[in-house]
């Protein structure tokens, strides 16, 4: 059983620290590198790009994961703010160790904000990038406190497993990837010690109804979240196209943008909600019957096939936009 502390989380924060300029002041993206692993990239379940093509979309589905992290915290340090309030000053350890991971939190979003120009730069022309983050965060905030956290400790504990198991040992990663997301991981595995000190807290003092509540939105994230891989899987697919500088078949088309979704599924959603620190939370303040509501809609979600990619026969900004 997790024994975390506010008092444990902040030394812990105060130690690994890091400033942004140290994370980007080394080197550049090395596009003769994959920019992501290979199990979280949808790359080697396709057949019709051949390995330099799987490579190139490395570095589009990386553009694409930076800026989902970065969509996702835009929410998650306002609802960490609105927690360190809730604390009302009553226990000084969690106001601080709440107030400063919503202050790493912003530090995290200007980060990727400036890997995500490095990016555009390196690859010569700006990936087209999912936008709507400010009303996705406040629409995701007028929901259920305890939902939002649910999704935010799944989102965090997914981190800590990409980094882990994925990013630190693929011995070909870039390297500037690598170092973006072990700094991200060092500050990240104290917010998701704080996500499950938070959600008990939460969960503790709710009645049956407002239970009830939560896992009906947290459900209704869970099918926000899906619709926004999706969104983006269908712009990854235009972005490939532009780096490769070449147009696909229908029938590409529809293999790549099967294969980009299923890989965000299960960086964004399935390695979340099956990563044993967020299911040792997520099992403690739900009943098995709202365990059960969850995975069938969950279920439902992932089978659920994405709409067809099928652009204009003349590309045009206002075009392509039709289709999203
Ligand atoms: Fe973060
Ligand atoms: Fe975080």
């Amino acid at each position: 059983m997790a024994t975390y502390s506010y008092g444990g989380c902040i030394e812990q924060a105060y130690k690994v620290n890091w400033k942004i300029k140290d994370v980007l002041g080394k080197v550049d993206f090395d596009l003769n590198r994959p920019w992501l692993p290979a199990d979280l990239s949808g790359s080697g379940d396709i057949f019709c790009l051949n390995p330099e093509e799987k490579q190139k979309l490395t570095h589009v589905e990386m553009g694409a994961y930076v800026h989902l992290v970065g969509f996702l915290e835009t929410f998650i340090a306002p609802l960490m703010v609105d927690l360190a309030l809730d604390s009302d000053g009553s226990d000084s350890q969690a106001f601080e160790a709440l107030a400063n991971f919503a202050s790493e939190e912003v530090k995290h979003m200007h980060l990727f904000r400036e890997v995500g120009r490095r990016i555009d730069a390196r690859l010569g022309f700006p990936l087209q990038r999912a936008d709507g983050q400010n009303e996705v965060a406040q629409a995701v905030l007028s929901r259920s406190k305890g939902a939002v956290l649910l999704l935010t400790a799944a989102i965090e504990w997914f981190t800590q497993q990409h980094y882990v198991s994925s990013m630190n040992p693929s011995d070909g990663l870039d390297p500037l990837t690598r170092e973006v997301f072990r700094c991200h991981w060092m500050e990240e595995a104290q917010h998701a010690r704080l996500d499950h000190l938070e959600g008990l807290r939460l969960f503790k003092d709710m009645t049956v109804l407002e239970r009830g509540e939560a896992v009906e939105d947290f459900v209704w994230l869970l099918a926000t979240l899906d619709g926004l891989l999706e969104r983006q899987s269908l712009l990854d697919g235009l972005n490939l196209e532009r780096h490769l500088g070449r147009t696909f078949t229908d029938r590409e088309r529809t293999e790549i943008l099967d294969s980009l979704l299923k890989a965000k599924r299960h960086c964004f959603i399935e390695s979340g909600l099956s990563h044993p620190n967020f299911l040792e939370l997520y099992l403690s303040v739900t009943t098995a019957s709202q365990q059960a509501r969850v995975l069938g809609a969950v279920r439902l979600l992932l089978q659920r096939q994405p709409f067809h990619w099928t652009p204009p026969t003349e590309p045009s900004p206002r075009g392509r936009e039709h289709y999203l």
